[in-house]
């Protein structure tokens, strides 16, 4: 394949890359200092070492990226559908053709595992690209049979300059999810990116800004109250899209409100995983692993942090996901055979091993620790936390009931059927949910009982270009990651009534 030109080439190590983009925002297609003059560090949780500095963004910053953001969207909206999806495919292209650069530059900043988690993302964050660019030509209207005397109908307008504050679990993904369909249907966006992850979608945008027009998307870096609320709060934002967690999810919501923003959230959850007793409990055990993504420390909104296991075959299950995660490697992020990196960040270390704490003091508990801590310097040093299945607690439980963001996992034995629906559904939560049975009726009737946004019957995949995502209760509102979402999200019903009498 002869990739587009460009003048941006691999670069030949993750530290150099972050060298390179220190101390930097992309505004108006060019990395540049921030106003503000202020700076937080980036860490790698692996080693503990500080990776570089970056810019901690100001109301100035934040004023220059909407601005330019502002300005490129006027020219955005009157190029064609078809132009549109053809530059996006071709960022599609240059975004695939740096995947490995990029995977290693997350793993550095977020302690990821390369093999198991990093490079997966690169790929689907590429692929959202693609499958965007596709959908161009298919944003359309209706016409209405309204009456003999007019032609009604119906198009559909970008809304404008959107804005965009993603976390750090998975940032790639979560920004592509963001960025695509926003300027693939005519906007332009400013994304605020994570204080604990902000150089790999940076040098991401910057591969994009070589290939769209300056100002569609800027990229600033900065914490949370700093930064994403003066963005939240900016009258030029019409529209804000936010994956983080339920606390800030309802501030920026009441931000945009206070203008009457749209907002889209994603935020979270306490995902059920229910397993019946007909099941081959080998392959299931598997899909335990899989779906608590223990290889991402659990630091998924989607993880399965419940599992209800038949009390039948809970003792056989037990043993077996024990020697299952036992299995896992800890260990250098970087190496093609660790599964499970690092914990994100000091604040989220303390919160998890808190939580595992409490779990451990609360009567008739069993915390089972599976896998080994990296021994060796300066691996030993990171931010490691042994994966530990609790059995023992109940479903109101605070740790079955509060989201932990680490490899920490409820496994609660049921009897009824109803009692471990109710149990499942027993939760503010509603992102997602699985069943594992091979009896077609329980799964359907388990489909269509579930309060959830994304169900799935025997597996636990993440989140996929194509399919509509997002929560019901406090896991969100609306979509992402589908054509529908594009549409619902980032695009605003105009009706045009023509009279043909006149
Ligand atoms: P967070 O919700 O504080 O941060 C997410 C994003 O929001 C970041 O870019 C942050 O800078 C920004 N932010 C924070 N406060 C803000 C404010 N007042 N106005 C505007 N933007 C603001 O999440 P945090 O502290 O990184 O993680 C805490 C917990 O949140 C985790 O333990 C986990 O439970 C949950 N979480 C859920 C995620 C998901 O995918 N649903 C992703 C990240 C965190
Ligand atoms: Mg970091």
């Amino acid at each position: 394949m002869s990739l587009p030109a460009t003048k941006i080439s691999p670069m030949s190590s993750p530290q150099d890359l972050a060298k390179y983009l220190e101390k930097k925002n992309l505004i108006d297609g060019k990395l540049v200092s921030p106003q503000s003059g202020a700076y937080f560090k980036v860490l790698n949780p692996a080693t503990m070492e500080t990776v570089c500095e970056m810019p901690q963004s100001g109301a100035s910053d934040v004023e220059s990226a909407i601005l330019s953001a502002e300005k490129a969207q006027k020219a955005w909206k009157e190029v064609s559908a078809e132009k549109r999806g053809r530059l996006i495919s071709q960022c599609a292209d240059l975004l695939e053709a740096h995947q490995e650069e990029l995977a290693q530059l997350m793993t550095l900043e977020t302690g990821k595992a390369i093999r198991t988690e990093s490079r997966l993302e690169a790929g689907v964050f590429a692929n959202s690209f693609r499958y965007y660019a596709g959908l161009a030509m298919e944003i359309k209207g209706e016409t209405i049979p309204h009456s003999p005397t007019t032609l009604t109908m119906t198009v559909r307008e970008p809304i404008g300059v959107v804005g965009a504050i993603i976390p750090w679990n998975v940032p790639l993904l979560l920004m592509a999810l963001k960025v695509a369909p926003a300027l693939v249907a005519g906007n332009s966006i400013v994304v605020k990116s994570s204080e604990e992850a902000p150089l790999a979608v940076l040098r991401a945008a910057e591969l994009i800004n070589s290939i769209l027009p300056a100002g569609l998307l800027n990229m600033i870096s900065g914490d949370g109250p700093g930064t994403g609320a003066i963005l939240a709060t900016h009258p030029k934002i019409a529209k804000l899209t936010f994956t983080g967690s339920v606390e800030t999810g309802k501030i920026v919501y009441g931000l945009s409100a206070q203008k009457l923003a749209p907002v889209t959230l994603e935020l979270g959850g306490k995902s059920p995983m229910i397993i019946c007793e007909d099941v081959d409990v080998d392959k299931v055990v598997q899909g335990a692993v899989t779906s608590m993504r223990f290889t991402r420390q659990g630091q998924s909104c989607t993880a399965a942090s419940r599992i209800f296991i038949h009390a039948t075959i809970f003792d056989a299950f037990l043993e077996k996901l024990k020697a299952k995660v036992n299995a896992l490697k800890m260990g250098n992020p970087f190496d093609e055979t660790t599964d499970i990196g690092t914990i994100i960040s000091p604040a989220q270390y303390e919160k998890v091993l808190k939580y595992i704490e409490i779990g451990k003091l609360a009567s008739g508990a069993k915390a089972h620790t599976c896998s080994q801590l990296p021994e060796k310097a300066p691996f030993s040093k990171g931010l490691y936390i042994q994966p530990v299945l609790f059995t023992g607690l109940s479903n109101d439980h605070q740790l079955a009931q509060e989201e932990i963001f680490g490899p920490v996992t409820c496994l609660i034995p049921w009897k009824s059927f109803e009692d471990v629906i109710q149990m499942a559904n027993d939760s503010e939560y509603g992102l997602a949910a699985t069943i594992w049975t091979n009896d077609l009726c329980k799964a359907l009737n388990a489909v269509h009982q579930l309060e959830a946004g994304f169900v799935q019957v025997n597996q636990n995949n993440v989140v996929m270009p194509g399919l509509s995502y997002g929560g019901f209760k406090s896991s969100g509102l609306g979509k992402e990651a589908s054509f529908e979402a594009m549409i619902d999200h980032f695009t605003r019903k105009k009706t045009i009534i023509m009279n043909l009498r006149s």
